[in-house]
């Protein structure tokens, strides 16, 4: 008997899915279209100049601050020399982004579920810049990143102590920077150090400025003051204040039990002034803006990459 010429539509299923390479179809299976008029993801990337600030923390704490809120949050740990969200989180990665640079993984085998829904790209030590990466790993990493847009509304880097070119390039890719400082000299000099190196890179980035372990409100005022006053002065250049969060021995605590501070000590002072925040300067960026979301993150980190386009 010939074989009938309208096959049935399983049959067709079948045979292109043997066509198909595998790993595509596990790509293609892993999207969830995203809803008619719902929001882009928002990329934040939190750097400070000098390490040890606090930056770890805040992400964690801001993810499950936004998780609460009803937000999808992925944190995205791009300290590739020394990545550590994972330790913050107490959980003990399998695998992290080397494997997806350097193997077969997608970055959903590779992602942890953290607490609240919030997942957790680990960073993998190996290699320490982005522009070390060979143009074929470099596609690999930029295929995987872009289907993020669908799975969350909101992307946090943590980046690495430092102004390394990864770390500029991760800020300059982002809708929106943190800079995180504490009241110390040093700290203080070092924030300066890195918006003024952003400012040159690309003056309409959207800096925002966290100082953190202060001893009151005014004297987080008195820092965002002086700041904000030299960047404009010498650098021409306007920066967010987001607030502060008061020294706190219960982040220290947290620390120690590996469970973040939201979820530790909720009612802590650190907790309350983070949720503060987060509650009150959010909004703050245009949520329209076509250019900005994963997709656009990812034009502005190509170019720092020796592949040049991830097309
Ligand atoms: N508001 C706070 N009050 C008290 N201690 C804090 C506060 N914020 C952070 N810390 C402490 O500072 C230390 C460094 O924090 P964290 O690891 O988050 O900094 P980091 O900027 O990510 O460091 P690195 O540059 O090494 O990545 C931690 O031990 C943490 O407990
Ligand atoms: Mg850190």
């Amino acid at each position: 008997m010939t074989e009938p010429i309208i096959k049935p539509i399983e049959a067709i299923i079948a045979e292109t899915r043997k066509q198909i390479h595998p790993y595509v179809f596990k790509r293609l299976e892993a999207r969830t279209p995203r809803k008619a008029g719902s929001k882009i993801a928002r990329t934040i990337t939190v750097t400070s100049g000098k390490g040890g600030v606090g930056k770890t923390s805040m992400v964690a704490n801001l993810a499950i601050c936004l998780a609460q809120a009803g937000q999808r949050v992925i944190i995205l740990d791009a300290d590739l020399g020394l990545a550590n969200i994972d330790v913050i989180f107490g959980i003990r990665p399998k695998h992290n982004l080397m494997d997806v640079i350097n193997g077969n993984m997608t970055l959903d085998e590779i992602m942890i579920q953290g607490p609240n829904g919030i997942q957790i790209i680990a960073g993998g030590s190996g290699v320490s810049e982005l522009a070390q990466l060979e143009t074929e790993q470099a596609h690999k990493l930029f295929d995987q990143l872009k289907f993020l847009e669908d799975k969350t509304d909101y992307l946090l880097i943590d980046t690495g102590a430092g102004i390394s070119d990864s770390v500029i390039s991760f800020c300059q890719a982002a809708d929106q920077i943190i800079v995180i400082t504490t009241t110390e000299p040093t700290s203080l000099a070092d924030a300066y150090g890195i918006i003024k190196i952003i400012s040159n890179k690309r003056p309409d980035s959207h800096v925002s400025v966290l100082v953190n372990r202060v001893d009151s409100p005014e004297e987080g005022n008195e820092i965002h003051a002086r700041l904000s006053r030299v960047a404009s002065e010498f650098l021409d250049f306007e920066i967010h204040p987001l607030g502060s969060i008061p020294q706190d021995r219960q982040m220290h605590l947290a620390i120690r039990q590996q469970t973040p501070l939201m979820l530790f000590s909720p009612m802590s002072p650190a907790a309350a002034g983070i949720r503060k925040i987060v509650s009150s300067t959010f909004h703050e960026i245009p949520e329209d803006n076509p250019n900005e979301g994963i997709e656009g993150f990812l034009g502005r980190l190509t170019k720092f990459f020796k592949g040049g386009s991830s097309q």
